[in-house]
């Protein structure tokens, strides 16, 4: 049976392209009836000119295959050939001419076929899937363009700086010491977009699912040290207590360097969001079966609403998008702790911010 989230779905804009008015009709009662505004064409020169012209626009098109003058199937060529892919076409055909209609329609790009004639509960279940899959479809594209241009402004950015301090470096009346200086700026930029590019291929394979790990027994403690160690001295320069917990005396499963990784963003992330005087707290604790690893902080939390968007790629909370950075982490750790068998969430922290934490299996 049809998807719950598609019969809850509210009504679209239809365009009913038949040339019986029995059948424009007919199918507009049912639409109307089931939560659609309908609007109607005799002929498919007129229905494309409402497809150009109507606002808002047509969302989805129950086009009628046989038509004298322009069928159909035509009318489905030039929906096709407009630049923002048009909108969701239903194609409607007798059973005479089944088999060609639904096999050049398909071809062409028809979300479905309907076969006449059509039972009501089918036509409306049918037009309520299928919009539904046609605007799901427009938010991944409007996703897509979204993070395209946020990655092409961040690496844009350094770039630009890059750029500058080439000229500098380039000017003669410049002394050694600022060339020098300029030239270790050079260098960190270098480093933070090197990192960035890594990050992004991460990220996409761990999306593509082309990401392998190579999880194998380690203790605990030695899986969170080396991440501690890095991050302490950044705590220290923020003014930011950084303290670890007890942790159980156990051996876990894990690909230790990717872990590591883990630990890393949810370390960096934490000591991002607190302000100075704050704490980060690095736990584990037994949960059942497995070990739940948990760096808790005194930070700004993450809001309820946002929880379930932050551990998408480029997604970032209110607080996070005033701090820089490109919302990668969060995705990274989520993709990581799924190859390695776990699950990552987000709570409130007794501390009074954010708590993050991850599962990992028992030896
Ligand atoms: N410890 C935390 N406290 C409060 N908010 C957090 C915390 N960790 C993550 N967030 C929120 O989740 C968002 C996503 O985090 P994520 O690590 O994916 O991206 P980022 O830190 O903004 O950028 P990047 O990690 O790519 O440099 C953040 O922008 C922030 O809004
Ligand atoms: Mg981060």
């Amino acid at each position: 049976m049809l998807d719950d989230r598609a019969s809850k779905a509210p009504g679209g804009d239809v365009l009913v392209v038949d040339d019986a008015a029995a059948n424009r009709f007919l199918y507009s009662a049912i639409l109307e009836d089931d939560g659609h505004r309908v609007r109607e064409a005799a002929d498919g020169p007129t229905g494309l000119a409402l497809i150009a012209a109507a606002a808002p626009p047509i969302e989805l098109v129950l086009l009628d295959v046989s038509m004298p003058g322009m069928d159909g199937i035509e009318v489905l060529r030039r929906i096709r050939a407009r630049a923002d892919g048009g909108p969701a076409v239903l194609i409607l055909t007798s059973a005479a001419r089944t088999p060609d209609a639904i096999e050049r329609g398909l071809e062409l790009g028809a979300d479905a076929y309907l076969i006449r004639p059509v039972d009501n509960r089918e036509l409306a279940a049918r037009v309520r899937a299928a919009l539904q899959i046609h605007r799901l479809r427009k938010e991944l594209a409007a996703l897509r363009r979204d993070q395209t241009a946020m990655l092409v402004h961040d690496l844009r950015h350094p770039l630009a700086n890059l750029s500058m301090l080439a000229e500098v470096i380039e000017s003669d009346d410049l002394r050694p010491d600022d060339r020098v200086n300029a030239a270790g700026t050079i260098r960190r930029m270098v480093d933070d977009l090197g990192r960035l590019v890594d990050s992004i291929l991460t990220a996409s394979r761990l999306e593509a699912g082309v990401f392998t790990v190579d999880p194998r027994p380690v203790a605990l403690a030695a899986l969170i040290a080396p991440s501690i160690d890095v991050f302490r001295a950044l705590a220290l320069r923020r003014r930011v207590t950084l303290d670890v917990g007890a942790l159980p005396a156990v051996i876990v499963v894990a690909d230790a360097a990717r872990l590591r990784q883990v630990i890393d963003n949810l370390l960096s992330n934490a000591l991002k969001f607190t302000p100075r005087g704050g704490r980060v707290r690095v736990g584990a604790q037994l949960d059942g079966g497995v070990v739940r690893v948990r760096v808790d902080d005194t930070g700004s939390g993450v809001p309820e609403a946002e929880r379930a968007v932050i551990f998408d790629r480029y997604r970032q909370g209110a607080t996070g998008r005033t701090k820089g950075g490109t919302g990668l982490g969060l995705a990274i750790a989520a993709g990581l702790v799924a190859a390695n068998g776990g699950e990552i969430r987000c709570e409130d922290s007794p501390l009074g911010g954010a708590c993050f934490s991850f599962t990992l299996a028992r030896a």
